[in-house]
């Protein structure tokens, strides 16, 4: 583990076959401030999906209080599920997830089709973030946002030699809708994820 700070915290692999599926590991720390919320806002029972679990770590951080959440992702996790052609059976209460980057938007339209409460991680450099939050900011049922801080640095580089490390340019924002909700309950939570370090250690087991 490279001793940069806040490297400790997770390594995050990169590979030329991860880069293909668009994978890209949601670092466990960035999980707890919607946690947080959630306990407050569904209940513990409330069904959720994962659009695009990967290697599960909404279900491992999420599943310490939430006891239905389904995955499905269409290269990590069987029976290989592509979400922009699922069709679910069953109706779910939340989806929610941090979709491949580069088909994010159809991603957002497809969940916010199949359900009234979609939650969406977005993982961006500064500038290329607030247009993703200028387009969605006046859709109606656009209720809130809860924004990780300090914002991180993640170049590919960085990713293989160091994992997480605070300090650099990518926010990560979790955006969130609720069908007729209105624009009087718009909310913003800005939340110090340095303070879920020692919850992210114990849940990784420590090293
Ligand atoms: C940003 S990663 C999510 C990482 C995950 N949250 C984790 O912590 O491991 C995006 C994921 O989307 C998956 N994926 C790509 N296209 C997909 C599709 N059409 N349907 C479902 N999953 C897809 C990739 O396999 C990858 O695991």
């Amino acid at each position: 583990m490279s001793s940069k700070d806040g490297s400790w915290i997770q390594r995050i692999p990169k590979s030329e076959a991860e880069n293909e599926k668009d994978f890209y590991l949601t670092p466990l720390i960035s999980i707890f401030p919607l946690l947080d919320y959630m306990k407050g806002a569904f209940p513990r029972d409330a069904k959720i999906l994962d659009f695009s679990s990967g290697t599960g770590n909404f279900k491992k951080v999420l599943g310490t209080h939430f006891t239905n959440i389904t995955e499905i992702d269409l290269y990590m996790e069987e029976p290989y599920i592509d979400f922009l052609t699922y069709e679910p059976t069953e109706r779910f209460d939340v989806i929610l997830g941090n979709p491949p980057y580069k088909s994010k938007f159809k991603f957002i339209d497809k969940a916010r089709d199949l359900c009234d409460t979609v939650i969406v991680l977005l993982t961006a450099q500064s500038e290329s973030y607030k247009i993703i939050s200028e387009k969605y900011k006046d859709i109606p049922d656009y209720v809130g946002k809860i924004t990780c801080y300090p914002k991180f640095f993640m170049s590919q580089e960085e990713c293989v030699d160091g994992g997480v490390k605070f300090g650099g340019t990518t926010n990560y924002t979790y955006l969130i809708w609720t069908k007729g909700a209105s624009f009087d309950i718009k909310f913003e939570i800005m939340s110090d994820i340095r303070k879920y370090a020692d919850v992210t250690k114990e849940l990784l087991g420590g090293y």
